[in-house]
C-alpha cells in the first residue's frame, strides 16, 4: 500500500482539492470557487491575528499587539491583491454561472463577519440576528471586547481621559464616535515623544482600518465591473448598497481627530 506523503495528510490537501464543486460548463467558475475559499481562509487568519493582538492590549503589550497587527496588514494586502484574479474573468464570463450561485453571496459569510466583530463593526440589527441563531464563532465573538474596545481600555489603564462608557460597555454594544476619544488621539499625536507606545499602537491600528476599507472600495469596483447595475444575490440593490458601507470606518476617532491636529 502506498503511504501518503506527509505534506498531503499533515495539512488535509486531499480533502482540501475535494472542496471545489463547479455547478455549470462554465469556464471561471472553478476560478471563482478556488478564490471564495482562498479569501474565506484569508479573513480567518487575519480574525486569528486580530485575536493575538487584542489578547497582548489585554496584557499591556503593545510591540507584541503591534507585531500581529503588522502581520495581519501582511494579509490584508493578499486579500486586496485576490481580486486581481478575479477580475482576469470577464463579465461575460460571469454572467455565463452567475444563476448558479441563486442566493449566495458574501453577505452571508460568518468568517467574514467574525473579521468585522472583532474589528468592531457590531450593528444592532446584526448583533440581535446573530444571538438568535447565528453562527457558534460569532456568537462567542460577541463575547469578547472588540481590538478598539481593548484599545482604548489599555489607553484608559494608562492615564488618559477615555470616557468611562467607552471602557465599561457591553461587549455587544457597539463604539461609536466620540469627542473625547479624538481629544485622546490627538493628544498622543501632538505629543508622540511623550506617547511613544500609544503613537505606535495608533499607526498599527490605522493601517489594518486602512486595508480594510481597500478592500471594501476594490470589492466595489468589482461588483461595478460584474454587475453594473443589477441587484445583488444576497438581496440587496448592488453598488449602491456596497457604495454606502465604503463610508464606514473601523476606529472612528483615529479618522476624524485629524482635522483638527
Ligand atoms: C464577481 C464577484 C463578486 C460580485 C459580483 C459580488 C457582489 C456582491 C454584492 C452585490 C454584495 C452585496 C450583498 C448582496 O446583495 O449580495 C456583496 C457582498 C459581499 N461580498 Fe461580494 N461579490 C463578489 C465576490 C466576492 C468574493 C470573492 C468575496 C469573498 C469571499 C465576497 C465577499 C463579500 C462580502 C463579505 C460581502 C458582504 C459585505 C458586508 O456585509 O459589508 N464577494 N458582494
Amino acid at each position: 500500500m502506498t503511504r501518503t506523503p506527509e505534506y498531503v495528510s499533515y495539512a488535509h490537501m486531499d480533502k482540501l482539492h475535494e472542496l471545489q464543486h463547479p455547478r455549470s460548463d462554465a469556464r471561471g467558475e472553478l476560478n471563482f470557487i478556488l478564490l471564495s475559499h482562498v479569501k474565506e481562509l484569508l479573513f480567518r487568519a487575519v480574525t486569528d491575528d486580530l485575536d493575538t493582538a487584542r489578547e497582548a492590549l489585554h496584557r499591556d503589550d503593545v510591540p507584541g499587539a503591534c507585531l500581529a497587527l503588522s502581520r495581519a496588514t501582511r494579509t490584508q494586502r493578499v486579500l486586496v491583491a485576490c481580486w486581481e484574479s478575479m477580475n482576469g474573468m470577464s463579465v461575460d464570463e460571469f454572467v455565463a454561472f452567475r444563476h448558479v450561485l441563486n442566493d449566495a453571496s458574501g453577505v452571508q459569510s460568518f468568517a467574514y463577519r467574525a473579521l468585522e466583530f472583532v474589528m468592531g463593526n457590531r450593528p444592532r440589527q446584526m448583533v440581535e440576528s446573530v444571538q438568535e441563531d447565528g453562527h457558534p464563532l460569532l456568537r462567542t465573538e460577541l463575547g469578547k471586547p472588540s481590538l478598539y474596545d481593548a484599545a482604548l481600555a489599555l489607553l484608559a489603564r494608562w492615564g488618559f481621559a477615555v470616557p468611562v462608557e467607552c471602557v465599561e460597555k457591553p461587549p455587544t454594544e457597539q463604539h461609536e464616535l466620540d469627542a473625547r476619544v479624538e481629544d485622546v488621539w490627538l493628544e498622543i499625536y501632538r505629543h508622540p515623544d511623550h506617547h511613544p507606545q500609544a503613537h505606535r499602537l495608533a499607526e498599527s491600528l490605522l493601517e489594518v482600518a486602512y486595508q480594510f476599507s481597500c478592500w471594501r472600495s476594490t470589492h466595489l469596483l468589482v461588483v461595478e465591473r460584474m454587475l453594473g447595475g443589477k441587484n445583488g444575490t444576497g438581496g440587496s440593490d448592488g453598488a449602491p448598497w456596497l457604495r454606502a458601507i465604503n463610508e464606514h470606518r473601523f476606529f472612528p476617532e483615529l479618522w476624524t481627530f485629524r482635522t483638527r491636529l
